[in-house]
């Protein structure tokens, strides 16, 4: 598919269109293929927890778009449904309830709410804890089991045809390195200041970037590394970090140390994508600016149709309606399409879509993701 012809078929992507349109029509990718956490976590994490009672299991999670609770940390689609949706596939399936018989046609998603990239061992050194173990290494464990169930051998025959399976595939990084950040500050206390989360950044960079190398080893030609977030305009932090002083927020009234903080990580995964690129000239990797995207419907949330930014529309009272947690029993307020905010820390169905948008037609990814 040449770029114009995807370009200008693409443009105008939105759900409605795009089910119009005549099936590989933006057919760049015949799959997806994901890793993360609770940002693009479709089923997984539920998945894992059986019978166990999540919030993230009952309404009103899915409430917009699926009517019903999907596994998505959200009221309805997620970035990576957006991406699906633009190249024409189906919705990618989570792994793990499929985990050993799913043939997985379009793709699958191996995110899981809760990751970090760094494994847990890492933040013992700092007698620190992460509740997760799904950590980035042991995503792409999964992936790698999944492609040998699916093209099994050792031979070169074997070989070539996981790398064409790849080949064909768009991988989505990330975001991710999200939690391990959030880890430490939530978590912190006098002898974890956070500026000492500083010293984490190269090590998690450079772990998405031996991720990033090692899926272009296995054949993977076309990959999405998403940076973070504007993590000072979210809700959850704007209440546990409240400024004292004024000079602690900016002019949109978000955490100027914790914005500050997320564009470092920003700087620092953009360079390695770079590196990496230079590195692997037979490779398309894209970085996507998840940040600038965000900052957007902060700066001016009325162009998309979203009312204060810095609230969440699923939880309880206070400035930023994070005195509850967003459950069955907690107060939606209002329709989720005029809010950035789903529940305190996760976005709506409607943030997300225009950070896709963004990625998908620029300018918040060099080249667009749509552009192939
Ligand atoms: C979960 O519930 C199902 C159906 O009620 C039951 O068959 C299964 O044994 C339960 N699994 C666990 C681990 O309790
Ligand atoms: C909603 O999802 C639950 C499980 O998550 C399922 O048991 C139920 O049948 C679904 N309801 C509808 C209307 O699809
Ligand atoms: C590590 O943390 C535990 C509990 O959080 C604490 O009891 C212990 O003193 C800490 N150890 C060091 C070396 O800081
Ligand atoms: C990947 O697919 C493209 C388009 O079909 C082809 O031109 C290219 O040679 C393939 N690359 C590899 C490494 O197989």
């Amino acid at each position: 598919m040449g770029i114009f012809k995807c370009l200008s078929a693409c443009l105008l992507v939105s759900g409605v269109l795009l089910l119009n349109l005549p099936p590989g029509l933006c057919g760049c990718y015949k799959r997806i293929f994901s890793f993360g956490d609770s940002i693009i976590d479709t089923g997984n994490f539920v998945h894992m927890s059986g019978n166990g009672s999540s919030r993230y299991k009952e309404l009103p999670y899915g409430m917009t778009f699926f009517k019903n609770a999907t596994g998505r940390i959200c009221d309805g689609r997620v970035l990576v449904d957006f991406y699906a949706q633009a190249f024409q596939l189906p919705m990618i399936p989570p792994n793990l309830p499929e985990q050993d018989s799913g043939r997985f046609p379009n793709g699958a998603n191996f995110a899981v709410a809760g990751a970090t990239a760094m494994p847990p061992a890492y933040y013992r050194r700092w007698n620190h804890s992460v509740p997760m173990p799904h950590s980035l290494g042991v995503q792409i464990g999964w992936f790698k089991q999944m492609l040998r169930r699916l093209a099994p051998g050792d031979d070169d025959g074997a070989n070539k045809i996981r790398q064409q399976l790849l080949n064909e595939s768009l991988i989505v990084l990330g975001e991710i390195g999200g939690n391990d950040y959030n880890y430490w500050f939530w978590y912190g206390d006098a002898a974890k200041p956070r500026e000492q989360a500083n010293q984490f950044i190269p090590d998690i960079v450079a772990r998405i970037g031996s991720s990033v190398q090692e899926l272009i080893n296995l054949g993977a030609t076309s990959i999405l590394i998403p940076g973070n977030f504007p993590i000072g305009c979210v809700p959850s932090y704007l209440s546990m970090f409240p400024s004292s002083d004024p000079a602690g927020l900016d002019g949109r009234r978000c955490l100027r140390w914790f914005n500050d903080f997320s564009a470092r990580h920003n700087q620092a995964l953009r360079g390695e994508v770079r590196r990496l690129q230079a590195r692997n000239p037979g490779a398309k990797l894209i970085y996507a600016d998840y940040y600038g995207a965000a900052m957007e419907f902060v700066r001016d949330p009325g162009r998309f149709g979203i009312g204060n930014p810095l609230v969440a529309c699923c939880g309880g009272g206070g400035p930023y309606h994070t005195g509850a947690a967003c459950d069955r029993a907690a107060k939606v307020w209002g329709d989720p399409s005029g809010f950035a905010s789903w529940d305190g820390l996760h976005m709506t169905e409607k943030a997300y879509e225009v950070i896709a948008q963004g990625v998908l037609n620029g300018p918040f990814a060099d080249p667009p993701l749509l552009s192939c």
